[in-house]
């Protein structure tokens, strides 16, 4: 059992659920029975949040309930603006600030029970990541707006702007595509978590930390750097085929379960070309389309037996850039619309789910016997000799 493959748990069903359904080999993602690029384009982010938590879209009235009830909680505790502020001072980065803030969301009133945790977690995350960010350029976090819908009141946070429709509906339309994808790194973690009984609030704190690695939330920055590094179509052979040949992996590309293209890609080009083409810069759009098409060509010829393919990071890059976010934002903006997954899938665990505990196979010594310390020989790169 101690193949590659079963090392990473590929293939393994852990758990039953209805928030979304990933066809690797069809290129179909289903969020709470919708297709992505159905739901996506069309849903606030708030629809988006309810149907995950209640398996329907919400009625207009609900709706309305639901955007104040979320609005009302977007102001932090004083001691997580406290710590934001420490950790800005040491220009923290951002998804680390995020993990720690995350876990002090215990001292939000009435916490412990988990529907009320859920609603803390995806109303706050926007607000932890403006306040942040606008800490490390040294200006004072805003007030929040009230007025304003998720996203919206997350674009104002950030810059003290209230932001275009285009801009709003861009940003919904990203939040949407990736606010849930089975049984993911993060999420398993979340569901792991809370499958022992614990809380929320332990389980979406242990996700950012999942979230944060380069294999799982943190290649869109990369990706993007890629483009920019390339800065124009001619140059992107010559770059890609460095990069392989340095055994690099092109960020933005393949994926754990899809064998086709990422459905989510699809919808955010989409979303990137409306966007880029009202008013936004239109040479970056090219060169990013072109410098896919050379890697997908060049990851064929470099790896034939294994299909690789454009995976949601790289055009989630080119839609947050255009949005004017800047990249450092990307990863932690992945986490303000994949907590509304984590918490959904961390109620469903609690409902449905047992304690999730699978076995290893112990591959170490056997029968060792106690050799007095001043016996033992040194070992040449122990453990804890940097003490
Ligand atoms: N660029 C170049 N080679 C790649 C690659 C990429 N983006 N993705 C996979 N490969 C290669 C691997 O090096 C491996 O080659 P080998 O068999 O010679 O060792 C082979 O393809 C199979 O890769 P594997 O590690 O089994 O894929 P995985 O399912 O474990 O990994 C990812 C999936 C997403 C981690 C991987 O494709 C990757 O690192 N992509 C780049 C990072 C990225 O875009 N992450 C966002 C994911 S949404």
């Amino acid at each position: 059992m101690s193949d590659t493959k079963n090392q990473g748990l590929e293939g393994v069903v852990a758990a039953t659920t209805r928030l979304s359904s990933v066809d690797g080999e069809a290129g179909e993602l289903l969020i709470a029975g919708f297709p992505v690029e159905e739901l996506a384009p069309r849903a606030s982010f708030e629809e988006t949040a309810w149907l995950l938590w209640n398996g329907n879209l919400p009625t207009a009235d609900e709706l309305a309930a639901f955007r104040r009830c979320l609005a009302g909680r977007r102001n932090l505790p004083a001691a997580t603006l406290e710590l934001l502020r420490s950790a800005a001072k040491r220009q923290v980065p951002t998804m680390d600030a995020l993990r720690m803030a995350a876990g002090t969301l215990s001292l939000v009133e009435g916490g412990g029970d988990p529907k009320e945790d859920a609603v803390t977690l995806v109303a706050a995350f926007p607000t932890i990541v403006a306040a942040y960010w606008r800490l490390v350029k040294g200006e004072e976090p805003l007030e929040r707006r009230e007025d304003l819908g998720h996203a919206a009141s997350f674009l104002y946070m950030l810059s003290g702007e209230e932001p275009s429709m285009e801009r709003e509906r861009g940003l919904e339309t990203y939040l949407n595509t990736v606010s849930d994808h089975g049984f993911n790194a993060s999420t398993f973690t979340a569901r792991v978590i809370v499958s022992t009984r614990s809380d929320l609030i332990s389980a979406i704190t242990g996700a950012v930390g999942a979230l944060k690695g380069p294999l799982h939330g943190g290649a869109p920055g990369p990706a993007l750097d890629m483009v920019f590094e390339i800065g124009a179509p001619e140059r992107a052979e010559l770059v890609l085929r460095e990069k392989l040949a340095r055994g690099e992996r092109l960020m933005g590309f393949g994926h754990r379960v899809y064998r086709v293209r990422d459905p989510r890609a699809d919808v955010l080009a989409a979303a990137a070309e409306r966007f880029y083409r009202n008013g936004g810069d239109m040479r970056l759009y090219e060169l990013a389309r072109s410098v896919e098409a050379t890697a997908l060509r060049l990851l064929r010829e470099a790896k034939p037996d294994r299909r690789l393919d454009t995976n949601v990071e790289f055009y989630t890059a080119l839609l947050l850039h255009g949005l004017g976010l800047p990249t450092a934002l990307f990863t932690p903006i992945f986490a303000v619309a994949r907590v509304a997954g984590w918490t959904a899938h961390a109620l469903e665990q609690l409902e449905t789910g047992r304690l999730i505990r699978p076995q290893s196979e112990y591959v170490g010594e056997k029968g060792r016997r106690w050799v007095a310390v001043e016996e033992r020989e040194a070992l040449t790169a122990a453990v804890g000799s940097a003490c």
